[in-house]
């Protein structure tokens, strides 16, 4: 029986008062947690109590809570300006940071950067630029994706009935197709090689059936599908679908605003597959949990298209340029993108160890520190275990850490790539303790009346 009693009612008063006051369309919680302040790896609530962080604010912050680099080029970008639109004058941080950017994102080929606000309006861009330069409309993205709140953006999102519903009519002539699952098969005990195979298949039915490809401008894919759980897709599936866009004169957009920033030991996922995009879309880590949002691609492509087709007048603003140009500054001189391939390694091989042991562990996949953790009521039909997701996140976070899930069962596994071996193991022991606790049938249903998740 776990009795770690810790006090939080600072805590439960602050979140009754938030629930009654701000907007419940933004709010997906998994406990009542406040959050104080933030170091490292580690996170501080209202009434004292610390934890690990396993979720660093949704994949925001990968160098970790106020990392002091960042800290002192943010104060010291404030003293001297904090915005003048990029629109209208010019300014050294986001030249600084554009050249930054053109030099760490994979290709030879000449490029440029557009800035935004968040991965959201990025993506909104994506679909811009892609109509504009290649003068087709219509659009692929996948079944499962999310890609952002703007409409452009849940446009090619496919994730989740409440965020659709009522919403419409959204943007036209954007289509979804299946992202490869190896662990989900479309049919039994399909290799990786057959799952990519027969996905491609699937564009190019509807290449052959309704959606034309010399009208179709950009495919838009997130090199590890974050918000279905975490699916690495074959690299098979990702070098063929270069050759499908080769092919047909279509755009491959490399979506990278949960993946990108070091998060699985590249600086951008894509790499992990040998395969290089005709753009990238970046936001959350990119400022280290200031609001940025950019795209890196082929100059050519953003010569097609004119002032104002796309613009914000706060977009790469000389602050979060700063503290971008601090972030990549400090995954370098910090190796953080071996780290991450380390410590994910660590916390991977513990997950493996654990799935010998616990029936529920369906599938344990991910790349470098992006790794989910796919929780099953049966191992042959794979259905989704919500109720042990939930379980064991919450009682995770009693013991001290930030566990959540997405997927409805998928654990997410995204700390700062600045968490050391120690923090990752004292994080596992809270997760098999939350687990040990979940099959003594010690976490109480109640947690539902807090535990909402994605
Ligand atoms: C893959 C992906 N794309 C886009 C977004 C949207 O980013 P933002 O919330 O910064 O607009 C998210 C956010 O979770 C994401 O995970």
């Amino acid at each position: 029986m776990f009795t770690g009693k810790r006090d939080i009612s600072r805590c439960l008063r602050l979140v009754e008062e938030d629930r009654a006051i701000t907007s419940p369309a933004a709010k997906l919680p998994y406990y009542p947690l406040v959050v104080k302040r933030g170091r490292g790896a580690t996170i501080e609530d209202v009434d004292g109590n610390t934890y690990i962080d396993f979720l660093a604010s949704a994949g925001a912050v990968n160098t970790g809570h106020c990392h002091p680099k960042v800290v002192e080029a943010i104060r010291k970008q404030t003293e001297d300006l904090i915005l003048y639109t990029h629109v209208y004058m010019y300014h050294e941080p986001i030249i600084e940071l554009t050249k930054e950017l053109l030099s760490i994102t994979p290709g030879t080929f000449r490029k440029r950067a557009y800035y935004g606000l968040a991965g959201s309006d990025a993506n909104d861009g994506i679909i811009k630029l892609a109509r504009i330069a290649t003068g087709r409309p219509k659009i692929l993205a996948y079944l499962r994706a999310y890609h952002g709140s703007t409409y452009g953006a849940l446009s090619m999102s496919a994730v989740s009935l409440p965020m659709h519903r009522g919403l419409g009519p959204l943007l036209p002539d954007i289509y979804h197709v299946p992202y490869p699952d190896p662990y989900r098969t479309p049919f039994p005990g399909m290799t990786g090689d057959e799952v990519a195979d027969f996905a491609i298949e699937q564009i190019r039915t509807a290449f052959s059936t309704n959606i034309p490809p010399d009208e179709t401008a950009a495919i838009v894919i997130e090199p590890i599908q974050g918000d279905s759980g975490l699916v690495v897709p074959p690299k098979k599936y990702m070098q063929s679908l270069r050759k499908l866009c080769d092919e047909y004169g279509i755009l491959l957009v490399s979506e990278e605003v949960q993946q990108g920033f070091g998060r699985t030991g590249k600086w951008f996922g894509i790499e992990n597959f040998d395969v290089v995009p005709d753009a990238i879309v970046m936001g959350k880590a990119i400022a280290s949990g200031l609001p940025l949002g950019a795209v890196v691609a082929r100059a050519d492509l953003m010569e097609k298209w004119q002032a104002p087709a796309h613009l914000f007048t706060a977009a790469g603003s000389p602050v979060c340029c700063a503290a971008a140009l601090a972030t990549i500054s400090v995954i370098r001189e910090e190796n953080l993108l071996q780290n991450a391939v380390d410590v994910g390694a660590r916390i991977k091989n513990r997950f493996l160890e654990m799935q010998k042991k616990y029936e529920i562990i369906g599938d344990v996949r991910g790349i470098g520190l992006s790794i989910g953790v796919d929780l099953v009521k049966d191992r042959e039909t794979k259905e989704r275990h919500g109720e042990a997701a939930a379980k064991i996140c919450y009682r995770a976070w009693e013991r001290g850490l930030l566990l959540s899930f997405f997927s409805g069962s998928v654990l997410r596994i995204q700390p700062p790539l600045v968490i050391t071996k120690e923090q990752a193991d004292s994080a596992m022991d809270i997760i098999e303790e939350s687990f040990e606790d979940f099959f003594a049938g010690d976490i109480p249903d109640s947690i539902f009346e807090t535990v909402k998740g994605w």
